[in-house]
């Protein structure tokens, strides 16, 4: 096995040699490359791509140096169904994690991957999420058989030859295996996009810092530095080692004094976190300007200072396609003006791409997901509904080029916001440290009505981490309550909520540009500039502490978006023991006292809102 041919770039990790030795022994590839990450290297497998049929060069003139893919109409989303954590001890991947024991899962595998690269290059990925040599970031390596992947793991990370330096000799660093399970016989012609859908396994081995996934190629499934490693797995990391890995966006705001402040903002998937993280100030506003540092993961370390840093450990954006548009998402549009790959997306007939809500009027013809001739009668979407870009951080106009900083930028408050249609208000702000571990742990978003359903069901999506914590999830609340207690001056905690309707089902907040009023209040409170009222809820903001100009939005409406039904807290209080009864022993105490607590300060209040308005 020691003369093994490796092409490409070269290491001397003997770890890694030997991983590379052992993986390629069981997955048998024709050909073994380590990538260099460069832009030869990049263009060339893009090329090959053009050429084998999974990519379609889009026109140069309108998107330089893009490409299309279309998958597998099997293969078009994250599968949690498929998704397992494998820790010895099922308690420790907790009750809501798939779980299957190591070693079983193990036996598995070995058969999926025996030779399941035949008639396929086996690409080594070395990768560092986070800034390269940065104190909170880590290396990652993946192994995969898919170009695909490796060219949307040189946008989503710092990838190839910088990642290996910081590897060195002796460095180690998480496994991520990676197969479409798709061997091809000798003289076996390929399909465009191999995958093997009945077979897909998305595994993680937490006690080993390992993953492998088999049989999808579509993005959190097979680009392992993502869900997989930098949620998955760093949580766990971050559990041991005394920081955090949170499915967080992260952004700047710098007020009219020039002055930045940093918060984090978790919403469960398709509530809107990438128009968020780049918001354009509305009118009102002049002269403020928010900074993109990442649009969907971060990682916090507490510094020697007491403050909390983050960083985005990724380099791209692989955002959702439909609904972005240039009202939108101005920044998204212009982030994607070139060197993107678009992924199940429509191809319109001058090489241009389009999907569902890009514009008013869709395009007379089209080329849909699938292949297929399409046209606005046609009766179904052009773009899947989970079609995908795949673009740098660094082409986006609010880039913050903090976002390459080493040690990170300091986090002043959290942010966390379910969808929910009532009951929620537009904003408020836990008592404190542990009173906001509760709020964002009992947070949930209302799964899309069913038409006979009056109220909407629930799911709960404790800090927006359901599919993506690597352990018990009972622990990683310890984890947090305990995180609270070493920082001397820990962020403040706010929940939000954009997603207020009235009676007839229409939205009464306008959301998008206008939630920088919201942003405003928060930035002000952290500052201990910003006004409130306490409610049994938390702190809130009356009508007068919004800055509301250029925008008119009476009182009224505002104390609907503001309200609380008190029977219906009661509900969601008695809801939160649902919740909590999975989780047994493990559950931290401050959670009962925290909801006894809530309940008391209900019975005691007429109307939840009342109080806080007899308040002043
Ligand atoms: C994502 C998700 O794709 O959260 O970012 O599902
Ligand atoms: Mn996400």
């Amino acid at each position: 096995m020691k003369d093994l041919q490796i092409d490409g770039a070269k290491t001397n990790n003997e770890i890694l040699l030997n991983w590379i030795r052992t993986i390629a022994f069981l997955c048998k590839p024709d050909r073994v490359y380590i990538c260099d990450g460069s832009q030869r290297e990049y263009d060339e497998l893009c090329d090959q791509m053009v050429e084998s049929g999974t990519f379609i060069r889009l026109n140069e003139e309108k998107r330089p140096n893009s490409f299309l893919a279309r998958s597998d109409p099997r293969d078009v989303a994250r599968v949690e169904s498929r998704t397992f954590v494998c820790p010895i001890n099922k308690s420790d991947a907790g009750p809501t994690n798939n779980w299957v024991h190591p070693a079983e899962m193990k036996e598995k595998l070995k058969i999926l991957f025996d030779g399941s690269m035949r008639g396929r290059t086996m690409y080594v990925i070395p990768f560092s999420m986070g800034p390269l040599g940065s104190p909170i970031a880590h290396i990652g390596v993946e192994i995969t058989d898919s170009p695909y992947v490796v060219v949307n793991m040189r946008i989503m990370t710092r990838m190839g030859k910088p990642a290996l330096d910081v590897l060195g000799e002796q460095g180690t660093f998480v496994r991520c295996l990676h197969s479409v399970g798709a061997p091809l016989e000798p003289g076996q012609k390929d399909v465009p996009w191999p995958c093997n859908p009945e077979n897909t396994y998305i595994s993680h081995f937490p006690e080993e810092r390992t993953i492998y996934s088999f049989g999808s190629g579509y993005g959190g499934n097979a680009l392992l530095g993502k869900k997989c490693f930098a949620l998955r797995i760093a949580s766990v990391m971050a559990r041991d080692e005394g920081w955090m890995a949170e499915h967080m966006l992260i952004l700047g705001v710098e007020d009219l004094d020039g002055k930045k402040t940093y918060v984090a903002a978790a919403f469960p998937s398709a509530c809107g976190k990438t128009n968020f993280a780049m918001l354009v100030p509305p009118k009102g506003f002049e002269g403020w300007k928010i900074s993109t540092v990442g649009d969907d993961i971060c990682w916090l370390k507490p510094a020697s200072d007491g403050s909390l840093r983050a960083i985005n450990p990724e380099a791209g954006f692989f955002g959702v396609a439909p609904g972005t548009n240039m009202n939108s998402n101005p920044n998204a549009m212009l982030t994607l003006n070139k060197n993107c790959i678009f992924t199940n997306v429509a191809l319109t007939d001058d090489g241009d791409v389009w999907w569902e809500g890009m514009s008013d009027q869709p395009p007379a013809h089209l080329i849909d997901w699938k292949g297929q001739d399409w046209t606005p009668d046609a009766g179904r979407p052009a773009a899947h509904p989970n079609a995908r870009f795949t673009a740098p951080i660094a082409q986006c106009p609010t880039f913050d080029p903090e976002w390459d900083n080493p040690k990170g930028v300091p986090i002043k408050a959290f942010i966390f916001g379910g969808r929910m249609s009532r009951d929620v208000p537009l904003v408020f702000q836990a008592f404190d440290w542990s009173h906001g571990v509760y709020l964002a742990a009992t947070m949930g978003s209302e799964a899309t009505a069913a038409a006979e359903e009056a109220l909407p069901p629930m799911r709960r999506d404790p800090m927006a981490m359901l599919p993506f914590c690597g352990y018990n999830m009972a622990d990683y609340w310890i984890h947090w309550l305990h995180m609270g207690r070493q920082l001397p001056d820990p962020p403040r905690i706010f929940r939000v909520n954009w997603f207020r309707k009235d009676q007839e089902g229409k939205f009464l907040w306008p959301g998008f540009a206008e939630n920088m009023r919201v942003l405003k209040w928060i930035i002000d409170r952290v500052r201990g500039r910003g006004y409130g009222v306490e409610s049994p809820i938390g702190y809130m903001p009356r009508h007068e502490d919004i800055h509301w100009e250029g925008l008119d939005f009476d009182p009224e409406t505002f104390y609907e978006i503001m309200s609380v039904d008190r029977q219906e807290s009661v509900k969601e209080a008695r809801s939160h023991e649902e919740l909590f009864d999975k989780f047994y022993d493990r559950l931290p105490t401050e959670f009962i006292n925290h909801r006894e607590l809530f309940k008391s300060r209900l019975w005691r209040s007429p109307e939840i809102w009342e109080l806080a308005r007899d308040f002043f």
